[in-house]
């Protein structure tokens, strides 16, 4: 039985997900989170969909078991790999994931071309290849950038970052109408990725916030505070919890 004090559980790859904590925390700042990156195994963007479905089970069966009112998927590679099976095997829970804001980009800029920006495995997927069936009058470009999680996980300069994205992002610089950042880690590069591209920068995570807080709101199980957020990590590295500390505070 659910009681209105439990966390809402947000897991990512990484850090990245903190992006998506942060929407969170700025619609909802009076619930509790409980944000577990799996660096020890980042990045997930490389490997088989049945290694990062098996990774997203495990950490989901770790959190689930615990005090938790929803499951918060801030991961893109995760959402397009497993949201399939984490929602069978818990029917019950509330279960929100994330996937490229292609339609906020198609509603923005109809008929135009819309960049997506997303990990290996987010661009192969099946989930992903059926949402963009939906947009046939808009041109959609998909864009890899296999090294940037690892970077950004690293906490890489914006100077590395863009010494990095700058051979891959020339060829796409004042073509497009809007990028999507498909991945939660990009928008910690929105500020590169904005100046290589030149064009509007969009993401899912806003959309992610919003929609968790009406899946709680319809079960009744919204917090009247206070707020806390309490950050776990895989990784044994105490600097990558400093380092998510950091960027939740960033602006
Ligand atoms: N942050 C994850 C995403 O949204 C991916 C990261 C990874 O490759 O580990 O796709």
């Amino acid at each position: 039985m659910h009681t209105k004090n439990e966390y809402i559980a947000v897991f990512d790859s990484g850090v990245g997900g903190i992006s998506v904590l942060k929407e969170l925390c700025k619609l909802m700042p009076q619930e509790q989170y409980l944000y577990f990156g799996d660096s020890a195994n980042a990045p997930y963007g490389a490997k088989t969909t049945e290694e990062v479905r098996a990774l997203t089970l495990e950490a989901a069966d770790m959190l689930l078991a615990r005090d938790v009112k929803a499951l918060v998927v801030a991961c893109n590679t995760a959402t397009a790999a497993a949201i399939k099976d984490l929602r069978e095997k818990y029917p019950d829970t509330i279960i929100v994931g994330i996937e490229p804001a292609v339609k906020l980009a198609a509603d923005r800029c109809h008929g135009g071309t819309i960049g997506v920006m997303a990990t290996p495995v987010t661009l192969r997927e099946e989930k992903f290849n059926h949402l963009l069936e939906r947009f046939s009058e808009e041109q959609i470009i998909s864009i890899s950038a296999p090294e940037l999680v690892s970077l950004i996980e690293a906490g890489a300069t914006d100077e590395a970052i863009e010494a990095y994205l700058q051979p891959i992002l020339s060829p796409y610089k004042n073509k497009l109408d809007a990028v999507v950042l498909g991945c939660t880690h990009y928008p910690f590069a929105a500020n590169v990725i904005g100046k290589l591209l030149n064009t509007q920068i969009l993401d899912g995570g806003a959309g992610t916030a919003r929609e968790t807080k009406r899946r709680l709101e319809e079960a009744g199980l919204l917090h009247t505070g206070p707020g806390e957020i309490q950050m776990e990590n895989s990784s044994n590295d105490p600097t990558l919890l400093t380092r998510a500390m950091e960027l939740l505070r960033e602006d």
